[in-house]
């Protein structure tokens, strides 16, 4: 075994994994342009300010997570957590706020220092899709139905839409309030973790792991009850215009691990045994307030990031349509010549060119082929693997493979 090994929590993409990865790279870049994002390439680092203020100081990702360390020119930085925070600072330090409203998609690797298990890493990979300059709540049904074919295009299947509104800034406040005062009456049965979260974060206690915060939680005030009129239509638009091949479950306890929301959020979780308890495997929410308070005015925006590890980990073990052409002669010029014209049509395809002819069978073998050219020196003949057929052709212009 190698001295070198990946550093814990991260790991190499290769194999099967990585054909895995390629597939949501593809589904997802396809979709940003059928849904008119435009590809926005961010750093992998900024000043850690843009992260600590944006995600909030108390959320586990500010508090705990941030790889953050000074520059030898003594800047601090932090590699990104996620994208959001990244995109808004862009969006304001670019002046892009003149022409809203503008969709953008992101993606590439994230750095959170977590304790690594199943579907938890240290570095992942993330698809990352913001929507600014919207406020209606007909842009959050888009954006979930967005996300909701995302999966079903990568045929992923058993997962369940969780969706929840934490209203507008006053519901917010009232139902901040609520809490404060109902926790604060228990305050001695909290968990230490909670105590500070009551000081500076309530919200964030709904989504305690543990367990007797959770019997407290139970019965804690539900925000259904202190969202105002507007609040109440905004989400009642949004759950009536979602149509989604999914399941739609309305969770009061989706509270989001991040500050940044308001109004709709939401998770797609996945029931697949390969995901284990890391099972949220996309997510995102309304965030109307951050664009003003990283110093760009008031933008309205809405977005989602899918963990690219987790949908791996989701698509069916089934399928490979894709196709791949081996390409065989005893004259390796002229194999050459013949797969230059498969890749041209965009075929994948691989001229077998070491060994003798019977080496390079077993070769397209291994490889996986699923058509074998044969290059003889009166014409080509195809060979469909699956069929077993095998037939002469006058060229490749007309064969369907
Ligand atoms: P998030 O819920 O922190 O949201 O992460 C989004 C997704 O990233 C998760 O649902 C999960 O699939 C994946 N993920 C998170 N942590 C890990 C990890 N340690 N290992 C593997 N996968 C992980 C955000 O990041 C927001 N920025 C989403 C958003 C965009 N909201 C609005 N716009």
């Amino acid at each position: 075994m190698s001295k070198f090994q990946p550093v814990r929590g991260t790991q190499d993409i290769f194999g099967d994994d990585s054909l895995k990865f390629h597939k949501v790279m593809e589904a997802a870049g396809r979709l940003s342009t059928v849904y008119n994002y435009q590809c926005l390439m961010l750093p992998v680092f900024e000043a850690t300010e843009v992260f600590a203020r944006s995600l909030g100081e108390t959320s586990d990702v500010v508090s705990k997570e941030m790889f953050t360390f000074e520059t030898k020119g003594g800047e601090n930085v932090t590699l990104r957590p996620e994208f959001t925070a990244g995109v808004v600072r862009a969006l304001i330090s670019n002046g892009m706020q003149q022409n809203l409203p503008l969709k953008f998609f992101s993606y590439g690797p994230v750095f959170r220092y977590e304790r690594p298990q199943k579907g938890r890493y240290r570095q992942f990979h993330q698809v990352n899709f913001e929507y600014f300059g919207n406020a209606d709540a007909l842009a959050d049904a888009e954006t979930i139905i967005l996300a909701a074919q995302l999966l079903s295009d990568l045929k992923i299947e058993n997962v369940r839409l969780h969706i929840n509104t934490l209203g507008d800034k006053e519901s917010r406040k009232a139902y901040t309030e609520a809490l404060v005062k109902y926790f604060s009456e228990h305050k001695e049965r909290l968990s230490e973790e909670s105590k500070i979260r009551l000081e500076k974060n309530p919200l964030r206690i709904l989504d305690s792991k543990d367990e007797g915060d959770k019997a407290l939680v139970a019965n804690a005030p539900v925000m259904q009850e202190y969202l105002n009129e507007e609040s109440k239509r905004f989400f009642q638009t949004v759950l009536k215009n979602i149509e989604i091949p999914f399941e739609v479950i309305v969770d009061p306890r989706i509270v989001r691990g991040l500050d940044y929301y308001n109004h709709t959020v939401f998770e797609f979780i996945s029931d697949s045994e390969s995901l284990g308890v890391q099972n949220t495997i996309l997510a995102g929410g309304r965030y109307d307030g951050l664009c003003n308070q990283m110093g760009g005015g008031d933008i309205p925006a809405i977005g989602f990031a899918a963990g690219i590890e987790r949908l791996m980990m989701s698509l069916p073990v089934t399928d490979t349509d894709e196709k791949m052409v081996a390409v065989i002669s005893d004259n390796n010029e002229k194999a050459l010549e013949i797969v230059t014209i498969l890749r041209q049509k965009n075929l994948r395809s691989e001229a077998l060119f070491g060994g003798n002819f019977k080496k390079k069978v077993q070769k397209a073998d291994k490889i996986s082929a699923t058509h074998i050219v044969f290059v003889f020196e009166d014409g080509l003949e195809v060979k469909d693997m699956k069929s077993g057929e095998q037939k002469k052709i006058p060229n490749l212009d007309n064969y369907e493979f």
